[in-house]
């Protein structure tokens, strides 16, 4: 891309971090579609490594079988479609065996370092983007144009979820926390507000507004 003066710019990036069910990917896909830019939810990159883990049997086994695994991996995504080695994975990595593996998968460093570049090169293939995680304004795109940091009560979340996907209120409340807490705590790119993010609590505010104010604050 290149300015008014000819002089090449870099691509808009906007990344966008918080806990589970806080509303990113909604907010996400909303801001991609107005500013008609592509979407890319590094999540799904994270479940379909741990769907290929379970798949492959090495979940339970040493780190460095994981760490063998994860360059092996071929994970295609295109809109909410998620293929894995050939395989149709987009209703299993939403189903509790892939969620409540994925921390364990997501801590592995070279899985995270595989999946890193994996994402910046979808960034450059694709001229930009909104990019959706836990460690994008930190580590992936430090130098993003706008970093968000999405974030809601965990009580707010749990009831979110139930929405969506059923279950009791007060179990899927603890499980976020829980959640919430490994991703925190990891030792490789913890979940962290990025230096120079703009928080936005989502609690009782409706996501037509969240877009609203965060299309506001890219102007
Ligand atoms: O956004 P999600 O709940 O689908 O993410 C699934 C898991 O992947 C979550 O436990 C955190 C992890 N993750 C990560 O470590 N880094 C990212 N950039 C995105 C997700």
């Amino acid at each position: 891309m290149v300015n008014g003066d000819g002089e090449p710019t870099a691509p808009l990036v906007i990344a966008i971090d918080g806990p589970a069910g806080a509303g990113k990917s909604t907010v996400g896909r909303a801001l991609a579609d107005r500013l008609s830019v592509g979407y890319l939810d590094t999540g799904a990159m994270y479940r379909a490594m741990t769907f290929a883990a379970l798949r492959r049997g090495v979940v339970e086994g040493a780190l460095d079988e994981v760490a063998a695994m994860a360059p092996t991996v071929d994970i295609t995504i295109e809109g909410d479609t998620v293929i894995v080695d050939g395989v149709d994975a987009t209703v299993a990595i939403r189903g509790r065996e892939v969620t409540e593996a994925v921390s364990q998968i997501s801590a592995n460093p070279v899985v995270r370092e595989v999946l890193v570049d994996r994402q910046r090169a979808w960034v450059s293939e694709h001229g930009g983007g909104v990019v959706e995680g836990r460690d994008i304004g930190s580590v992936v795109f430090p130098g993003a144009q706008l970093k968000l940091y999405i974030t809601a009560s965990a009580r707010v979340r749990a009831e979110r979820r139930v929405r969506e996907i059923g279950g009791d209120i007060d179990q899927v409340e603890a499980s976020i926390i829980k959640r919430d807490r490994v991703d925190s705590s990891r030792d490789h790119s913890p979940l962290t507000e990025a230096e120079g993010a703009v928080v936005v609590d989502t609690t009782g505010v409706s996501i037509d507004a969240v877009v609203t104010h965060i299309l506001e604050l890219l102007r």
